[in-house]
């Protein structure tokens, strides 16, 4: 939310020592972070059923040259067919790879390398008789620099098979990579990962296989999956977003951004997935950026997934402490950490985490105190978020619900669109209602770490 500072501005800010070391923290972590990008760890996933049958055979025809095609598995039917550990996940995923039309795999090969090279191990050496399954490629896209190419698969019995090649090469500027779509394939944005060898060999028939027969898959599996689970990239309104003032100035320091994403990334882990919400959400939308006047970070999880005292873990996290808890899991639970953004004389940097609770058919609400002495309560209404879609908020990929307009509409009326300087805690327009008090001794439900 805007700003606290006329409910909190008196409690002094917390762990200001860290201060001092957040900035070798950072330089550690992201050196850690390219350190573990550029490791490759061969991990043994032992086929918990007979595998040799479960890849069609234009997916198997590909497998066979894992390492020359640097093949990364990157799509939700094809991870859960090689590694699902839900034995019902694993049969769908692979009976996805049959019947879908188009599915998808990942190489770090660039699409002129990987065309190059398919054509020599695949395509050249293909028997040009009648009764065999051949390959062929497909334009590649854009044209310009393509990203993307698609490989075609005719099977003799006279029906064709797709599969999306998108190449995996890094903008060190984004977080992310984009997918191309095709056919009923839908684009998307997955989060840069490390990744692990997988050993295909149990796949495929004996001696089908060249060299060792490692392909990647991704290590953090949970969050990738959390990724390919959202809808596409959504864009900002560039229109709004030209209203923002030349000269201004962001109070909230461009390595918070992805200070959050390292918080939340633990989150997603555990299965709390935070998406955009309140002010990050009407900033992305309406100036393509984080509100310049604001101070902190919204996000909301949906309140099921809420795991008892996992919040407690960030206590003392050098980087982003959790600061305070306020209400209970069964209601109005809600959260704020700092981001050590180590830079100094610069002001504090927060982020709330709103546990968002059903409120009717059509809304939800997340809670709010308003009085700290007397525990007095609002609730604010959004509407129902049951899709979330990705988001960039300066080149790091977070999720957002889809209706991002609905959501601004209910949240903060139809004046949403105009820049508010001088918004304080509410924004213009913004509907809430009183919702009693906390009947009983604060301290009971306020919890500062
Ligand atoms: C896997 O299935 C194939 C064909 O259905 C069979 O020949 C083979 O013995 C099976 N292997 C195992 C380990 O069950
Ligand atoms: C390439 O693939 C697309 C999508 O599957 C299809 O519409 C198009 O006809 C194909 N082009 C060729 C030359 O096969
Ligand atoms: C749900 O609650 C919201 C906020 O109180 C209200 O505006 C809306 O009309 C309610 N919807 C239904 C179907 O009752
Ligand atoms: C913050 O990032 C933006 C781009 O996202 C850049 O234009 C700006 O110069 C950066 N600010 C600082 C102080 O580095």
């Amino acid at each position: 939310m805007a700003n606290y500072n006329g409910y909190i501005g008196r409690t002094k800010r917390l762990f200001p020592s860290f201060l001092k070391y957040a900035g070798v923290i950072l330089i550690t972590i992201l050196f850690c972070h390219h350190y573990y990008s550029n490791r490759q760890v061969t991990v043994t996933y032992s086929a918990s059923r007979n595998a040799s049958n479960t890849f069609p055979r234009h997916w198997k025809s590909l497998l066979q040259y894992p390492s020359t095609l640097k093949l990364v598995f990157i799509d939700e039917p094809s991870l859960n067919c090689l590694i699902g550990t839900v034995p019902i996940e694993a049969e769908q995923g692979c009976q996805q790879l049959y019947s879908a039309h188009t599915t998808r795999v990942g190489t770090y090969l660039s699409i002129e390398e990987f065309q190059k090279l398919f054509y020599e191990k695949i395509v050249k050496g293909q028997d040009g008789g009648k009764k065999t399954d051949k390959w062929s490629t497909n334009a590649t896209i854009p044209e310009q620099n393509p990203d993307t190419t698609i490989i075609q698969y005719w099977y003799h019995e006279n029906f064709e098979k797709s599969i999306i090649v998108s190449t995996l090469k890094k903008n060190d500027n984004l977080n992310y990579y984009k997918l191309r779509g095709a056919r009923q394939l839908q684009s998307h944005a997955i989060r840069h990962f490390d990744d692990s060898k997988i050993s295909l060999a149990s796949l495929l028939d004996d001696g089908q296989c060249e060299n060792d027969c490692n392909a990647f898959v991704p290590m953090q599996i949970k969050r990738h999956m959390a990724y390919l689970k959202a809808g596409s990239l959504m864009e900002c309104n560039r229109e709004t977003a030209l209203k923002i003032p030349k000269d201004a100035t962001w109070r909230l320091p461009n390595v918070t951004v992805p200070i959050t994403t390292h918080l939340l990334d633990q989150y997603i882990e555990a299965g709390q997935i935070p998406f955009m919400c309140h002010g990050t959400i009407l900033g992305w939308y309406r100036d393509c950026n984080i509100i310049p006047h604001t101070h902190d970070f919204d996000f909301c999880i949906h309140a099921h997934q809420f795991i008892p005292d996992f919040h407690k873990q960030f206590a003392k996290d050098p980087l982003h402490p959790v600061w305070r808890s306020i209400g209970r899991r069964e209601y109005g639970f809600e959260l704020t950490f700092y981001l050590n953004h180590g830079i100094k004389d610069h002001e504090q940097a927060k982020l709330d985490i709103f546990y968002v609770y059903e409120h009717n058919s059509t809304h939800l609400w997340t809670p709010l105190l308003m009085n700290f002495q007397k525990g007095t309560r609002v609730q604010d209404f959004l509407p129902i978020v049951d899709k979330l879609c990705t988001a960039d908020l300066r080149g790091q990929l977070f999720l957002a619900p889809c209706n991002v307009r609905e959501y601004l509409n209910v949240r903060y009326g139809s004046t949403w669109e105009v820049l508010n300087k001088n918004a304080g805690y509410f924004e213009k327009g913004v509907e809430y209602v009183y919702d009693g008090n906390w009947e009983t001794d604060i301290s009971e439900v306020l919890e500062y770490f």
